[in-house]
């Protein structure tokens, strides 16, 4: 079989050097403690993909503060000194295996279903979401209305990032992804139908993509020039996987540029389908072309083009010679794969020596929820 050479090759990301272009893309698998600490049983789940040989695991999101970040019980947080310490297990473990692993930090805003530190939920408006909660991750019925987030609000947000981002250094991961996509926080001030704010924050695309602006800047300054930081962004939503910005290409040229500018190591694109097989009830997908709704340039490329840093694509690419292609085309640096690694945690070793590849299986893995099934707790 002709091998995807360039997926193959080490690549320098920021301040690291990757083994290979192929990582893991962020999963929430909401088997954390109900305090938040990852486990043994994540350690094991987490590792196997280093020994997989993924050069790159990004983690689960994370919550980021004690207030209205955690979007599901039994998610992993990393806001204090005892959740540190539990991630710094998983930490070493994939570093004993040769990978390089980020902590994806998450604040889920009006999208949470199930906080235990507090009730109600906060958003850009008090706009009730769209769709209805996941059962992926214990979820009932429709999403609340959220409280529209005060000005001190939105700095303890910010700062929660911050803390958060400080917590992942000292834990010893290689880098943060900030979550601005997906339909969560940062992806709901993004948004035009669910931001209606009149202040600096709402309005224009500039204005919306403000907070993920602000965001990124002051992670930059407290990790400081070395150490790796990037973000995540989509147009579709776990709540609304068809959404396109209404602005188009423009509009990716101001929330691209912007990024550019905020001091980020890396853009990671990922895209929904217009179609959804039975599983996108729950959870994302994504195109890889055709990112505008006239059909223009993959999210990947526009991010390239605009973002003028590293990008990272995502979405159906677990097919070798598409996830070759998109790297060889020069649309993206490197891929990761979600439901390709879950079936395949070694999908890297078995593309390597020709073994082929498993299927994933839906029922198996996610059901009756997203919890790891397939190692010991
Ligand atoms: C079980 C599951 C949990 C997910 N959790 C997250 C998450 O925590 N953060 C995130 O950015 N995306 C999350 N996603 C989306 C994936 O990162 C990815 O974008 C999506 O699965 C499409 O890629 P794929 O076609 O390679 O699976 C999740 C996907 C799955 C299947």
């Amino acid at each position: 079989m002709n091998h995807p050479r360039l997926l193959f090759k080490n690549v320098t990301l920021g301040n690291i050097t990757l083994g290979n272009r192929v990582g893991v893309a962020p999963m929430a698998r909401t088997s954390a403690t109900s305090e938040g600490m990852a486990t043994n049983q994540m350690v094991s789940y987490y590792t196997s993909f280093a020994r997989g040989g993924f050069g790159l695991i990004i983690t689960e999101a994370i919550y980021t503060d004690d207030k209205y970040s955690q979007g599901y019980f039994n998610n992993p947080g990393l806001i204090n000194e005892e959740q540190t310490q539990a991630w710094k297990k998983v930490v070493e473990s994939v570093h004993q295996e040769g990978a390089k692993i980020f902590a994806q930090i998450m604040h889920a805003g009006a999208l949470s279903q199930g906080n235990r530190f507090v009730q109600e939920t906060i958003g850009p408006s008090a706009i009730q979401p769209k769709g209805k909660q996941m059962e992926l991750y214990e979820g009932k019925g429709l999403y609340r209305t959220p409280r529209e987030a005060t000005r001190e609000e939105i700095t303890e947000v910010i700062n929660g990032f911050v803390n958060t981002a400080r917590h992942a250094k000292t834990a010893g991961f290689d880098g943060v992804e900030i979550h601005g996509a997906n339909g969560y926080l940062l992806d709901q001030f993004l948004t035009d139908y669910t931001n209606k704010r009149t202040d600096e924050y709402g309005g224009s695309t500039e204005n919306r993509i403000r907070l993920l602006a602000e965001v990124s800047k002051a992670v930059r300054e407290a990790v400081g020039k070395h150490f790796t930081i990037g973000i995540r962004i989509s147009q579709g939503k776990v709540n609304d996987y068809n959404h396109k910005w209404a602005g188009k290409e423009k509009d990716a040229e101001i929330i691209f540029g912007q990024l550019g500018n905020a001091g980020l190591d890396f853009i990671h694109v990922t895209e929904y389908a217009a179609w959804q097989p039975a599983f996108q009830k729950d959870e994302a997908t994504l195109a890889t072309n055709s990112a505008l709704d006239n059909g223009g340039l993959s999210l990947a490329a526009l991010a390239k083009k605009y973002g003028k840093v590293f990008v990272i694509a995502n979405g159906h690419l677990e097919d070798p010679g598409k996830a070759g292609e998109i790297v060889e085309r020069g649309e993206a640096d490197m891929i990761t794969l979600g439901k390709g690694a879950l079936a395949n945690h070694d999908w890297v070793n078995k593309v390597k020596n020709d073994d082929p590849l498993a299927k994933f299986d839906e029922e198996k893995v996610l059901r009756p929820d997203a919890r790891i099934k397939d190692f010991e707790v």
